[in-house]
This record gives C-alpha cells, sequence and structure tokens, in this order.
C-alpha cells in the first residue's frame, strides 16, 4: 500500500472553489480565473511509496506547500482526495485526524520552530509529549534522536545557544523522534548555508539508510532535488508536470519547461563553486600575531594561509617564508604581510566551467566568496579534478586541465551527481508559519533569530567557525 496517494487533488482559495474546479475541469486557464480564486494546486495525482523520498521541486507560488499542507490535513482538498496509509485525511473526524498527524507524519519545515525558553532536549521530545510519552523515556528517546543527527552531548542548551544549522538539527530529531512512518519537509535546508545544507543533505540521505521514512521533500533547488530524490515531481503553476526519477527528468522532459529547467543540468554549469567548495581551514584573521599563522600552518600542513578579517571578509594571503621572517623579527601582526596578487576569488555562484582557467594557473586553491566578499570555502585544484572525475562521462577517463584552462576527457559530463546546492536559497525570511494546532501549548515561537547568527559569524574564532562548518 502507498503511504501517501493523492488523486485528482485540486486546491482553491476563495470564495468560488468550486465554481473554479469546474472552469479548470473545462480546460480554462488558472489566470483567468483568478476574480474567483487562487487555484494553488490543481488536479494533482501520484502516490508516494513506503521508504522512498518524492520531492516536490518548483519556483516560488507553484503550490508546493499547498501539496504539502493538504497532506498533513492542514487544508482539505477542494475536491480529490488525499490517502495516508489507505484513510482518506479529508474525511477524517477530529479526532481521527490529530491522532493521524500526531502518530503517523512529522512536519520539518524552513525555520524550525523552536521553543525558545526549553532546552534542546525538551524541544526535541515536543513530539513525544503530544504523543503522551512519559518523561524519562521522552528524554532519553529525546536524546537518542539528538545524538544521531550530531548534537549529541547539546541537549541541556537552549535553541539561541545553537548556530542555524545546529537549531535545523534539533528540528530534525523532533520529526524523527515522533517516530512517524512518514516525514514532511518544507523547504527545510534552504535557510542554511551552502555547506551546512550539502552536510544536512548527506546525513538525510545516510539516515535514511536505516530509517527509511517515507519522506517528501519540497525544494525549489534543482541541485537538491536531484540529489535526493528517489522521484521528482516538477510543479508549475499549480500543476505537476512531470513525475520521474531525475534520470527521466533529465533525459525525458515532459515539455519544454522542465526541459528548459534542466537543460544545462549535464554540463559543468549547473554544478557551481559552492556545490564543491571545501572547508576554508587554513585561514587567520588578520590581527593574529605571526605565531599564531605558523601554527595554522603546520597544524594545516599548508605553506600559505587566506587571512579575512574578523567579519569573514577576505583580504589576501600570507605565506611561510614571510610569517617566519616575522615572527624571529618579533613583529606583532601578520597585516603587513598580506598579500593580493596571487589570490582568486571566485563567487560562490560561479559555475564550473568557469573555474577551470583560474585553477590552471594557481597553486593556492581558490577562494570561494559570496556576494559580501567574505570567504565561504575553497576550492584545491585537486578538489575541481576530482569532481570532474566523479561526474565524468562513461569514458571513465579523468579530465585535464591544461594551462589553458581547457576541459579536456571528460566535457561530455552528464550525470546526476548533483551533490549539494550552490546557494542559500533567496527564500522569503519570514518565518513559516507553524500552524498553532501543531505546537499545541501556548508558548511562544522563535525562528532562528538571524541576528543572533550574525553576531556570533562575525565574533567567530577559527575554531568556532570551524564547528560551524565554515
Ligand atoms: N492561505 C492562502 N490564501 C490564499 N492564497 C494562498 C494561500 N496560500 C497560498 N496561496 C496562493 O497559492 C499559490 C501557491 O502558493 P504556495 O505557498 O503553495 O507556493 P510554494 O510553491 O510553496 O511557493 P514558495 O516556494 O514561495 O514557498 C500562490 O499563488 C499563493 O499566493
Ligand atoms: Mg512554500
Amino acid at each position: 500500500m502507498s503511504h501517501i496517494e493523492a488523486s485528482h487533488v485540486y486546491k482553491v482559495f476563495g470564495k468560488r472553489e468550486q465554481e473554479v474546479v469546474k472552469r479548470l475541469e473545462a480546460g480554462a486557464d488558472r489566470k483567468d480565473l483568478t476574480q474567483l480564486g487562487t487555484a494553488a494546486v490543481i488536479d494533482a495525482s501520484f502516490s508516494v511509496e513506503p521508504g522512498e523520498i518524492f520531492v516536490v521541486m518548483g519556483l516560488s507560488g507553484s503550490g508546493k506547500s499547498t501539496l504539502i499542507r493538504t497532506i498533513n490535513g492542514l487544508w482539505k482538498p477542494t475536491t480529490g482526495s488525499i490517502k495516508i496509509m489507505g484513510s482518506d485525511i479529508a474525511k477524517m473526524d477530529a479526532r481521527t485526524l490529530r491522532a493521524t498527524r500526531r502518530d503517523k507524519i512529522s512536519m520539518v519545515f524552513q525555520h524550525f520552530a523552536l521553543l525558545p525558553h526549553r532546552t534542546v532536549r525538551e524541544n526535541a521530545a515536543y513530539g513525544l509529549e503530544m504523543q503522551k510519552v512519559p518523561k524519562a523515556e521522552r528524554m532519553e528517546r529525546a536524546d537518542t534522536w539528538l545524538d544521531t543527527v550530531g548534537l549529541g552531548g547539546w541537549g541541556d542548551k537552549y535553541p539561541h545557544q545553537l548556530s542555524g544549522g545546529m537549531r535545523q538539527r534539533v528540528g530534525l530529531a523532533r520529526a524523527l523522534a515522533a517516530e512517524t512512518d512518514i516525514l514532511l519537509m518544507d523547504e527545510a535546508f534552504s535557510a542554511l548555508d551552502p555547506l551546512i545544507r550539502r552536510e544536512m543533505q548527506e546525513q538525510l540521505i545516510e539516515l535514511q539508510e536505516t530509517l527509511s521514512k517515507t519522506i517528501v521533500f519540497i525544494t525549489h533547488d534543482l541541485n537538491e532535488a536531484m540529489f535526493l530524490g528517489d522521484r521528482i515531481a516538477v510543479m508549475r503553476d499549480g500543476r505537476i508536470v512531470q513525475i520521474g526519477t531525475s534520470e527521466e527528468i533529465l533525459t525525458e522532459p515532459a515539455n519544454d519547461y522542465v526541459a528548459q529547467f534542466v537543460q544545462d543540468v549535464d554540463r559543468t554549469r549547473v554544478l557551481t563553486a559552492g556545490s564543491v567548495m571545501e572547508r576554508p581551514n587554513a585561514v587567520v584573521q588578520s590581527n593574529v600575531g605571526p605565531r599564531v599563522a605558523l601554527h595554522t600552518m603546520q597544524e594545516q600542513k599548508v605553506a600559505a594561509l587566506l587571512v579575512t578579517d574578523r567579519h569573514r571578509k577576505l583580504l589576501g594571503l600570507v605565506r611561510d617564508r614571510q610569517v617566519v621572517r616575522a615572527a624571529r623579527e618579533g613583529q606583532k601582526s601578520i597585516t603587513p604581510l598580506i598579500e593580493t596578487k596571487d589570490v582568486l576569488r571566485v563567487n560562490e555562484n560561479d559555475p564550473l566551467s568557469s573555474l577551470f582557467a583560474p585553477a590552471s594557473s594557481s597553486i593556492v586553491p581558490l577562494a570561494v566568496t559570496d556576494d559580501k566578499e567574505r570567504l565561504i570555502g575553497v576550492i584545491p585544484r585537486v578538489a575541481l579534478l576530482q569532481t570532474m572525475a566523479s561526474i565524468g562521462p562513461d569514458t571513465g577517463e579523468i579530465p585535464v586541465i591544461d594551462d589553458s584552462g581547457e576541459l579536456h576527457a571528460g566535457e561530455k559530463v552528464n550525470g546526476d551527481h548533483g551533490a549539494g546546492q550552490a546557494q542559500a536559497s533567496p527564500q522569503d525570511l519570514a518565518a513559516e508559519a507553524v500552524p498553532q494546532e501543531d505546537l499545541g501549548a501556548d508558548e511562544s515561537l522563535t525562528g532562528p533569530a538571524p541576528g543572533l547568527e550574525d553576531d556570533a559569524a562575525s565574533d567567530a574564532t577559527a575554531t568556532e567557525r570551524k564547528e560551524d562548518g565554515l
């Protein structure tokens, strides 16, 4: 039995819902019916099998969130049906609906609404509290799930003491702790920094190997969809225009829209600097002395370090010889040693195809910066080569970058190894409204307090940044 089965689901907002459905069925265009109502989901039919990751992908406003809300019973379809493990969710009485949502479905949002005055452990145990699991047991189970998502030992902290990525992990732990078969994730990773986002994607895949949840994962990011989805449903203007594996969507796009959406996937143009960059570990802040810089060099086994200011803005690099001399001469700061000439910066959104030329002329890793010139990653030349090799074509040849920056042998990259994600999504930062009924209790909710996060980031030492995934 499918865990989720949607059949001809329409969801219209507005006074004349039924009228809108009738007209749509008769072939009217959604755009011509706006006076009558907004057709957010139009004639959606699909099923999600146990243990499957079903990704719903589409641009903003295409109806993804509305669709997921009909799955967990927050919205009743205007017409059509959604069956959860065989039972029509729209036909359930209030009690059965509540029980279904408590015992069968968990949800993870983009901005996970953690309860600020509760510890991480209590937050993770929240679903279990709703399920009326006795306190000692739920705390123990919460700890287990916190361990699972890599937050062992953080149970006694409060949400504001955590980074954005960690808070999102608490959200995931909370959803997993409820031990429901179905997990609904609405842009769950979209607000995270690219590296953390990729880590979360990898972790989800890893967890899925043992947990085998039935997951509906919403994203408007193609790379993420390709990386996570067993199957992908592409939505446009309320309609599902294609459902298929990433391979199918790439090779047999249902129409021009999908074709356009994925047209570059089989090229290096879709993978971006952000998607292959590594953590910049060989970095120091400009206010440190030469001895600290030397220590970092020894630790990282490198002959040069990138240098940033305390706001992570990239200033340049320092080399071992100069640093050793400065240390001998008893200089206090490495600032006078900073060179800018050999530092090659690329933007996180730059496609891989544009990186070969700079990479070929540089022994130092390429420095990846965001739109505010902050250092967010590095790409060693070998990593670029490796990426090209792993997404390489059937020939199995490892591509070579020659001095002109041309790529050889691996040019016809195809494959769907869109690991990770290039850029933080331009999603609306307004916190996802969590339905009160989902949270019960009268406690107020907090989003991930972006202000706090910024402060933390700018004051962070190199080590703290490392923990943060940067
Ligand atoms: N409660 C509502 N009342 C009226 N219209 C709504 C409501 N919720 C959504 N809509 C409309 O339905 C359409 C689909 O919205 P939805 O939020 O499902 O899109 P989405 O794909 O999740 O977008 P995003 O990527 O921006 O989250 C939009 O036109 C939106 O304005
Ligand atoms: Mg949405």
